[in-house]
C-alpha cells in the first residue's frame, strides 16, 4: 500500500454537518485529539437544507412553551414510537444548544423586543423554531464551521470513508477511506468513531437530499456489527418542487405554511380540511377563520390543517393528485401570495423567493407554487444509547439523521437541527471519554489491504455495466414500490429487484483512473444504497400496520401490537436480517404528560 496516508487520533468524526461538527467541537473541548472527515467541502453539508428553523422551547414568543410541551409534541408527531428518553433529552437541552450557537456568533432573527424570534411549524403547539429567515441550516453550519476552524480541529475534506476498522475483540480501531480529488487512500487510527453521515435519500428518485446522502453511515455501522432500528420509516416532506423536471424534489420549506401559506387543489379548494385525522382532530381548526386565527392567538389550541405533521400532509397531497385534482405538473398549489404581502414574503422567505424566481420563473409574491412530496429524511437509523449516542459496537457513536429512535415514526420539522446539536454534543462527550480510557488497536494490515482491494475492484473488472444505470433503477424501484404508500406485493417486488441489482453491482465496471472520477465514487456508494434500501424494504414488509412515515395500504391504521415493537436490522452475510424488540417503557412521570393534555 504505497500511497496510503496514515494518521492517529482519539476521536474521528465522519461527516461535517451539524451533528458532526458539534460532536467534533465537544470532543476537542474534552481534550481529545479530534479529526473530521467529510465527503464534501467544509461548509457545504446537507444541513444547510434544513431551512425553516431549530425547534427549541425557549418561550420567546409564547411564554407558555416549555420542554414538556415540546416533548409531548415530538412523541405525538412520531406516533409514540420515539425512544422516550431521546425525546426528553432533546426537548430539555435544545434551548441551551440554541443559546450556545448565538454565543458562537449565529445571527438569529429577532422578536420586536430583541429576543430570538420563533416561528410556527407543523405539529408544534407553539411557535418555537428559532430561525434566520429561511436559511437557518446555513447559519448553523457557518457558525459551527467557524468554531471548528478557530479551535484548529483537523478536517479531511472531499474524503469518503468506505470501511470502519475493528480490532479482534470487535471494538473500533479506525476508518479507511479515499480522497475524492486524488483517489489516494487514507487510514485513520482511533478508538472512537462518531458517525454523523446524515441520510439515505439518494436511494429515491425524487428527493430533497443532496448527493452525499447515500446511506454511508447506516451501511458502515451494519458492516461493523451495529444494529439499525425502524428503517421502514422514511419521511416524505409534503412540499418539494415539481417543475421543471430538473429541479423536481428540491425542498420548499415548511416555513411557507408556518408563515401562513395554504395548500389548494386544482379546483381552488383548501383540501387539508378534508384530511384531519381523528388523532389530531381536537387540536386542528375546522374552518378557515379559525385556522387563520392561529397565527396570532394560540389560546384556542387549534392549528391550521396545513400544519398537521408532515406524514399527514404528504399523504393528503398524494391522495389529491391520485384523485385527479392535482396541478398541471403532478403536484398541488401552495399559495402564500394571496395571504401575505410581498415585503413580508421576501423578508421571511428570501431563499424561497429566489429559488422559485431562478429555477421555475415563478414569483411567489404574486402566484402560487406547484409542490409535491419529496423523500426528505429517514427516521430509522443506528440504534444508540440515548445518554451517550453509543452504538452496539464499542467505540462507535452515531448522531443526527444517521441515528435512529429520536423521531419515532415521523419527525416534526425543526426537530432535526436541534437533534443534531443535542446528540452531536452528547456523542462528542462520550467518544472523548471512551478514548481517554482506551487506546486504539494497531490498524490490521490485512483489513487495510482488503479495503484497498475492494475499492479498486471496479477498475479491475472488465465488461460490466456502469454504476449510473444501476443507481437509476434502484431509485425508480424505491420511489415506485417502497414510497409513500406501500403494499406487500409491491415491497416484495422491490426486494426481488434489489437482489438482482446487488448481483449486477458486484460486476459493474468503472472506466478511467482514480483522480476525480465520479463514476468510481458512485460505484463505491452504490453498495451502501443497496444495503440501506434492502433494510428499508425488509422492515417495511415486516411492519404490518400504518404509522407515521410508513403507510401500508394492506394494513391501514396503526395497530396496538405494533405500537410496542421496534424492528431491528442486522447484517447477515450479504443481506439483512430482522428481529423485533420491545419498545422501552416510558416512566409514569412522563406518561402523565399525555394524560394531562388528553
Ligand atoms: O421545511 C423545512 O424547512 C425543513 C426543515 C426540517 O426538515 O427540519
Amino acid at each position: 500500500m504505497t500511497d496510503l496516508e496514515r494518521h492517529d487520533y482519539d476521536v474521528v468524526v465522519i461527516g461535517a454537518g451539524g451533528a458532526g461538527l458539534r460532536a467534533a467541537i465537544e470532543a476537542h473541548e474534552q481534550g481529545a485529539r479530534t479529526a473530521v472527515v467529510c465527503k464534501s467541502l467544509l461548509g457545504k453539508a446537507h444541513t444547510v437544507m434544513a431551512e425553516g428553523g431549530i425547534a427549541a422551547a425557549m418561550g420567546n414568543v409564547y411564554k407558555e412553551d416549555g420542554w414538556k410541551v415540546h416533548f409531548r409534541d415530538t412523541m405525538r408527531g412520531g406516533k409514540m414510537l420515539n425512544h422516550w428518553r431521546m425525546a426528553q433529552l432533546h426537548a430539555q437541552e435544545a434551548p441551551d444548544r440554541v443559546r450556545e450557537l448565538e454565543d458562537w456568533g449565529a445571527l438569529f432573527d429577532r422578536t420586536p423586543d430583541g429576543l430570538i424570534s420563533q416561528r410556527d411549524f407543523g405539529g408544534h403547539r407553539f411557535a418555537r423554531l428559532a430561525h434566520v429567515g429561511d436559511r437557518t441550516g446555513l447559519e448553523l453550519i457557518r457558525t459551527l464551521q467557524q468554531q471548528t476552524v478557530a479551535l484548529g480541529i483537523d478536517v479531511y475534506m472531499e474524503c469518503t470513508v468506505t470501511k470502519l476498522l475493528t480490532a479482534a475483540d470487535g471494538s473500533i480501531s479506525g476508518a479507511f477511506g479515499y480522497f475524492r480529488e486524488s483517489g489516494r487512500f487514507l487510514a485513520l487510527q482511533a478508538p472512537s468513531v462518531v458517525l454523523a453521515t446524515g441520510g439515505i435519500g439518494k436511494s429515491y428518485k425524487v428527493t430533497s437530499n443532496s448527493w452525499e446522502y447515500t446511506g454511508d453511515g447506516h451501511s458502515l455501522a451494519l458492516a461493523a456489527g451495529a444494529t439499525l432500528v425502524n428503517m421502514e420509516f422514511v419521511q416524505f416532506h409534503p412540499t418539494g418542487m415539481v417543475w421543471p423536471p430538473s429541479v423536481r424534489g428540491i425542498l420548499v420549506t415548511e416555513s411557507v405554511r408556518g408563515d401562513g401559506g395554504v395548500l389548494k387543489n386544482s379546483s381552488g379548494n383548501r383540501f387539508m380540511f378534508d384530511y384531519i385525522p381523528d388523532y389530531f382532530r381536537k387540536e386542528t381548526a375546522e374552518t378557515e377563520e379559525e385556522a387563520d386565527r392561529w397565527y396570532t392567538d394560540k389560546t384556542n389550541n387549534r392549528r391550521p390543517p396545513e400544519l398537521l405533521p408532515r406524514d399527514e400532509v404528504a399523504r393528503a397531497i398524494n391522495s389529491e393528485v391520485k384523485a385527479g385534482r392535482g396541478s398541471p405538473h403532478g403536484g398541488v398549489f401552495l399559495d402564500i401570495a394571496s395571504r401575505r404581502d410581498a415585503d413580508y414574503i421576501r423578508k421571511r422567505l428570501p431563499s424561497m423567493y429566489h429559488q422559485f424566481k431562478e429555477l421555475a420563473e415563478v414569483d411567489i409574491t404574486a402566484e402560487a407554487m406547484e409542490v409535491g412530496p419529496t423523500c426528505h429524511y429517514v427516521m430509522g437509523g443506528v440504534e444508540v444509547d440515548p445518554e451517550t449516542a453509543a452504538a452496539a459496537v464499542p467505540g462507535l457513536y452515531a448522531a443526527g439523521e444517521v441515528a435512529g429512535g429520536m423521531h419515532g415514526s415521523n419527525r416534526l420539522g425543526g426537530n432535526s437541527l436541534s437533534d443534531l446539536l443535542v446528540f452531536g454534543r452528547r456523542a462528542g462527550t462520550a467518544a472523548a471519554a471512551h478514548a481517554a480510557t482506551t487506546s486504539a488497536a494497531a490498524l490490521p494490515e490485512a483489513a487495510l489491504q482488503e479495503a484497498e482491494a475492494a475499492a479498486l475492484a471496479p477498475f479491475q473488472r472488465g465488461g460490466g455495466e456502469n454504476p449510473y444505470t444501476i443507481h437509476a433503477e434502484l431509485q425508480e424501484t424505491m420511489n415506485e414500490l417502497v414510497g409513500i404508500i406501500r403494499t406487500e406485493s409491491e415491497v416484495s417486488q422491490a426486494l426481488k429487484q434489489i437482489e438482482e441489482l446487488k448481483v449486477r453491482a458486484k460486476a459493474l465496471t468503472v472506466q478511467g483512473e482514480r483522480r476525480y472520477n465520479p463514476g468510481w465514487h458512485l460505484a463505491l456508494d452504490l453498495p451502501n444504497m443497496l444495503r440501506v434500501s434492502e433494510a428499508i424494504a425488509r422492515a417495511a414488509l415486516e411492519r404490518q400496520e400504518s404509522r407515521g412515515g410508513h403507510t401500508r395500504d394492506d394494513f391501514p391504521g396503526p395497530s396496538d401490537e405494533w405500537a410496542k415493537i421496534n424492528v431491528i436490522c442486522t447484517q447477515d452475510g450479504d443481506g439483512i436480517a430482522l428481529s423485533r424488540k420491545p419498545l422501552p417503557v416510558m416512566p409514569p412521570e412522563l406518561a402523565e404528560i399525555f394524560e394531562e393534555s388528553a
